[in-house]
């Protein structure tokens, strides 16, 4: 463990638009991901810009000696808070900026009565959510190829949604996680994400080649289609393709092993308060 940072020496400030590039790199460091490839650098730069844009107020750096070391972002969405990023730089990982960055970070939005943080396996992000007051609900994630074999045929009821849909989804969201995903739908729709909608009762975003992004619905007659076509989407993933399935979720579980996919635990989805029935519902993981 190196030794703790001295909270003397440890500066707290926004995050401003150029600390981006460095914030994304960090952000990818610490989650073990090489990115080399521009593009791939390009998406986790933009990932990290989308809070910075929504919510300056919620998005902070820690810095010792000018060097950046951390970097931590909540949103807020009505009644809802979401911890969207902690990250600290591998080399100085358990001194203590985690857990200042996080303390931070829970006074933007600090009167909302719910949250929600999709949690990494790190059982430093664990103990600091479980610390924090979040209730911690463990979490599978499903990856192996999905058998195309076992993909019913489409439902006609689930149709392919765009920017236009984007309002009328906002009621599914509050209901079931407590608040709109709409500037993220956005956000997906831009990143190259497709989304699914059947009528009013729920929709799902998958990324094609990557993975399911986010799934809600107010039933588990709508999510099942919704889930099957997001898988459709998908294809090939070297990547889990389904990921924070909470053990509310059996439907999913039922899906995902129909498909052919394989579960191992990973990760946590972290709630205070009562957002919505959390249920069906696969979060997104920066957003939740
Ligand atoms: C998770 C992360 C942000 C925590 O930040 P950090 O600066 O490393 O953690 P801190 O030093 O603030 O420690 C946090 C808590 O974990 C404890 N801790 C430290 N090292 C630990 C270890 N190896 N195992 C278990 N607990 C540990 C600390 O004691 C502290 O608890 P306390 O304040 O109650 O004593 C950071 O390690 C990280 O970036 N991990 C990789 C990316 C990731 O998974 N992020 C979380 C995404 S949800």
């Amino acid at each position: 463990m190196p030794p703790a940072v001295d909270p003397a020496q440890l500066h707290l400030r926004a995050l401003e638009e150029a600390d981006l590039t460095a914030a994304a790199a960090l952000a990818a460091r610490a989650f073990g991901v090489d990115i080399g490839d521009p593009a791939l650098a390009e998406s986790w730069r933009a990932r990290v810009a989308h809070p910075l844009t929504t919510d300056p107020g919620g998005c902070f750096i820690a810095e010792r000696e000018g060097l950046l070391i951390g970097v931590a972002e909540a949103i807020r969405r009505e009644r809802l808070w979401c911890l969207s990023l902690l990250t600290v730089d591998p080399g100085i990982q358990s001194a203590g900026a985690g857990r200042a960055l996080l303390q931070r970070a829970l006074t933007y939005g600090a009167d909302a009565d719910t949250g929600l943080i999709i949690s990494s396996s790190d059982p430093r992000a664990l103990r600091l959510y479980a610390g924090a007051g979040f209730s911690l609900r463990p979490t599978f994630e499903a990856s192996g190829p999905i058998d195309r074999t076992s993909l019913p045929r489409a439902d006609p009821r689930v149709r392919e949604g765009g920017a236009a849909d984007l309002e009328a989804l906002a009621a599914i969201s509050r209901e079931t996680r407590g608040a709109p995903h709409t500037s993220e739908l956005e956000f997906a729709l831009r990143s190259g994400c497709r989304l699914v909608r059947l009528a009013d009762r729920g929709f799902a975003v998958a990324r094609p080649g990557r993975g399911v992004w986010l799934l809600v619905a107010r039933d588990e007659a709508a999510a099942a289609p919704l889930l099957w076509a997001a898988l459709e989407i998908v294809a090939d993933t070297e990547r889990p393709a389904v990921r924070w399935i909470s053990v509310e979720q059996a439907w999913a579980v039922q899906i995902v092993l129909r498909a052919g996919l394989q579960l191992a635990p990973y990760g946590a989805l972290c709630v205070r308060g009562a957002p919505g029935s959390l249920c069906p519902f696969l979060p997104s993981a920066p957003f939740a």
